[in-house]
């Protein structure tokens, strides 16, 4: 059987995705990821063996991905590797045109160069990308559908847009079997501590400010990670080639209301549990005060998106998705998950996991 190489698997998603298929699948798998700040190999670590090897290295490095395709045979590439968060966009877009652009560019090269030089094989190249590249609808506009306009507004967006449209091209013109997801902000388990979610759980924890930009009322439609992966699963069994594919959580709210619905629930959490107000003395919660207090309006984000809504009719129709958690099953899950973790989002944010990255997967890749 054909291996299936996951870029970015270190990340949110990824490990995600890892972790599902190495449940649900029966394939092997070669994680390949540079370990930025946003890619814990410790999170990878504990399923390494017979059906996942972790490779340290970079998309960009195009040599090191056609060598990794044919030694471990791989018949599909599931591409999640990106520089992912809007606001680094703003301070330094450089890393997000390197990595997405031309990292893209790089794997698409490998897969066209093993796949397509000499008798044409099976494959699968399937790209993950975002709802951002649509741009910002108005509170009437209807959700995103396939056929809008391309408007990306941030760099992270305009450089996931030019790799949307990479990997269009390389269908078209070299005949690469492409697929393409555009989906909405994805929650859950393992996510970094810089987006909104897993930011605001840790800073109610340490009785910090939570900021909110703006008013808070721009939306985000949020799809829970395993909804996503499953999605993926969906696309590469059943989706055309060339063809793109919107994945939504049906779950649209504004950003104040996601703060005041994780204040509450932690809150209630807290109330039920003096382990857990002993553990974290500093969530106002822990001292019978309320969470919302923390509550903090800054300064917008520069060219803020206002709404993000997705139209996932195509995908429901040809792949037969559906989102299957709603807003409470998913936010109660990641809550207790972030709780249950804390050593993880100790480890990810001190930065102490770079020791173990060193000394784990030294010279490996
Ligand atoms: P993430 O930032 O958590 O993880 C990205 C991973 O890619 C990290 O492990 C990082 O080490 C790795 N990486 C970065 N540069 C690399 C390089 N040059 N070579 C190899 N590995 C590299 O991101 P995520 O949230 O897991 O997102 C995964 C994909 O899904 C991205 O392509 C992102 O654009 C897309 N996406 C994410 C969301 C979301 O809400 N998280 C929504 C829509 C689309
Ligand atoms: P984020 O998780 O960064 O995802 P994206 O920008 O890709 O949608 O942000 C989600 C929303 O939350 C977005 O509208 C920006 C807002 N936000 C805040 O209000 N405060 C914060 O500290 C962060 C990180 C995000």
């Amino acid at each position: 059987m054909k291996s299936v190489l996951v870029t970015g698997a270190a990340g949110f998603i990824g490990v995600n995705y890892v972790r599902r298929r190495l449940e649900v699948g029966d394939e092997r798998m070669v994680a390949l990821d540079s370990l930025t700040y946003a890619g814990n190999g410790r999170s990878l670590e504990p399923l390494v063996g017979d059906r996942l090897d972790f490779v340290n290295g970079d998309i960009r490095d195009t040599e090191l991905v056609e060598k990794l395709i044919r030694q471990h045979d791989c018949g599909t590439i599931v591409h999640f590797a990106a520089e992912s968060h809007v606001d680094r966009s703003i301070s330094g877009p450089d890393a997000f045109i390197s990595t997405n652009v031309d990292g893209t560019h790089s794997l698409l090269k490998a897969a066209r160069n093993c796949w397509l030089s000499g008798d044409a094989m099976p494959h699968r190249f399937h790209h993950v990308s975002t709802d951002e590249v649509y741009g910002s609808l108005t509170a009437s506009d209807p959700p995103f559908s396939e056929e809008n306009q391309y408007q990306p507004n941030s760099p992270y967006s305009a450089s996931k847009a030019a790799s949307d449209h990479l990997v269009r091209a390389y269908h078209h013109t070299f005949g690469l079997d492409v697929t393409t997801t555009n989906c909405s902000n994805n929650y859950g388990p393992y996510q970094f501590p810089e987006k909104l979610i897993p930011l605001m759980i840790v800073k109610i924890l340490h009785g910090e400010a939570l900021p909110v930009y703006g008013d808070g009322m721009q939306i985000r439609d949020w799809l829970y990670v395993e909804d996503h992966c499953r999605a993926i699963e969906l696309c590469l069994e059943k989706g055309v080639a060339g063809e793109v594919y919107n994945i939504g959580g049906d779950n649209e709210r504004p950003n104040i209301e996601i703060v005041h619905s994780l204040c509450d629930m932690m809150e209630s959490r807290i109330l039920g549990s003096e382990a857990l107000a002993e553990r974290f003395p500093d969530c106002p919660a822990s001292r019978g005060d309320s969470n919302r207090d923390l509550i903090s309006h800054v300064t917008d984000r520069p060219g803020h998106d206002r709404r993000y809504a997705i139209d996932y009719s195509k995908a429901e129709a040809e792949l037969g998705y559906v989102p299957e958690h709603t807003f409470s099953t998913g936010f109660e899950r990641t809550i207790d998950w972030y709780l249950a973790e804390e050593a993880w989002w100790r480890s990810v944010m001190d930065g102490s996991y770079r020791d173990w990255i060193d000394t784990n997967y030294q010279g490996r890749g």
